[in-house]
């Protein structure tokens, strides 16, 4: 990738809680209007590393830049307005708002005010049961309503990158298709996106290239052109004692340590 097509850059991040350090090391880019897939095992560092990257987590090391602007010293607010933006695992919205009025505060935004119609039509096309919901109060919702919410008012805050943490979490396959062809939609838009999922059925249909963390270190990646074997699917899930070599060879030369 050449550094001017570069959108997110992630160098050398360390993170973590306290004395724990959960992330260790961990580098990535992602390119305009490419996809990243962040796969791994349950309680590896994908949450943190994401979190740390857009700043609602501590980040303890390292560097994060967009758009060739260091940004991991701003607060989320700073880094939002800038257009990287969260939605975050187990997606926390308000109840109470309807669905219009969340949307809209998505929308509030400075960076996202003068287009807010423009992608407010964009989200209710891409969406078209969030129009049937649009007056309807956000606890009232299912889950999977409530998982295409929180994309919408993503897109709503007018992103460059958009990060996305297991959007299909809980979700029928129906449901996760429907998100799947709609990620798929605003890619083509030129938007960045880089996604952590359990599904990969939905990560590879997803995404350009992969990435997978294991005890908060890169220990592979690849391009999803080429489907991973059986074997590295029990990595991707199961971690390093039952990854193959090529997979478990340690953080590759983007990590920039040893
Ligand atoms: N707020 C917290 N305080 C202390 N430890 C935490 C906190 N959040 C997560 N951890 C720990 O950090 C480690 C990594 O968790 P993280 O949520 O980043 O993993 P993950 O790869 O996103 O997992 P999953 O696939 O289940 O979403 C785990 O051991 C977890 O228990
Ligand atoms: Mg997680």
């Amino acid at each position: 990738m050449s550094a001017d097509t570069v959108r997110l850059s992630v160098t050398n991040v360390t993170a973590g809680y306290g004395k724990l350090q959960v992330v260790n090391g961990i580098s990535l880019s992602v390119g305009r209007g490419e996809a990243l897939a962040l796969l791994g095992p349950n309680g590896h560092g994908k949450t943190t590393l994401l979190r740390a990257i857009t700043g609602l987590g501590p980040l303890t090391g390292g560097t994060v830049e967009l758009d060739g602007e260091r940004i991991d010293r701003l607060g989320t607010p700073a880094i939002v307005e800038r257009g990287l933006m969260h939605v975050p695992q187990g997606c926390t919205l308000f109840p109470r708002l309807t669905v219009g009025e969340s949307l809209n505060l998505a929308g509030r935004l400075k960076r996202a005010r003068r287009v807010r119609s423009a992608n407010l039509e964009l989200v209710l096309g891409l969406f078209p049961k969030l129009v049937e919901r649009r007056g309807q109060p956000v606890g009232a919702m299912s889950g999977g309503e409530r998982q295409m919410l929180a994309i919408a008012m993503g897109i709503m805050a007018n992103p460059s990158v958009l990060i996305l943490d297991e959007p299909t979490l809980g979700l029928a396959p129906k449901v996760r298709h429907e998100i799947l062809r709609t990620l798929l939609d605003i890619r083509a838009t030129g938007l960045s996106l880089l996604v952590a999922d359990g599904d990969v059925d939905f990560l590879f249909g997803l995404a350009d290239t992969w990435c997978v963390v294991e005890l908060g270190r890169t220990v592979g990646r690849g391009t999803t052109e080429e489907k991973p074997t059986q074997e590295q699917m029990m990595a991707m899930f199961v971690g390093g004692a039952h990854a193959p070599t090529a997979l478990a060879a340690g953080p590759d030369e983007e990590d920039g340590h040893a």
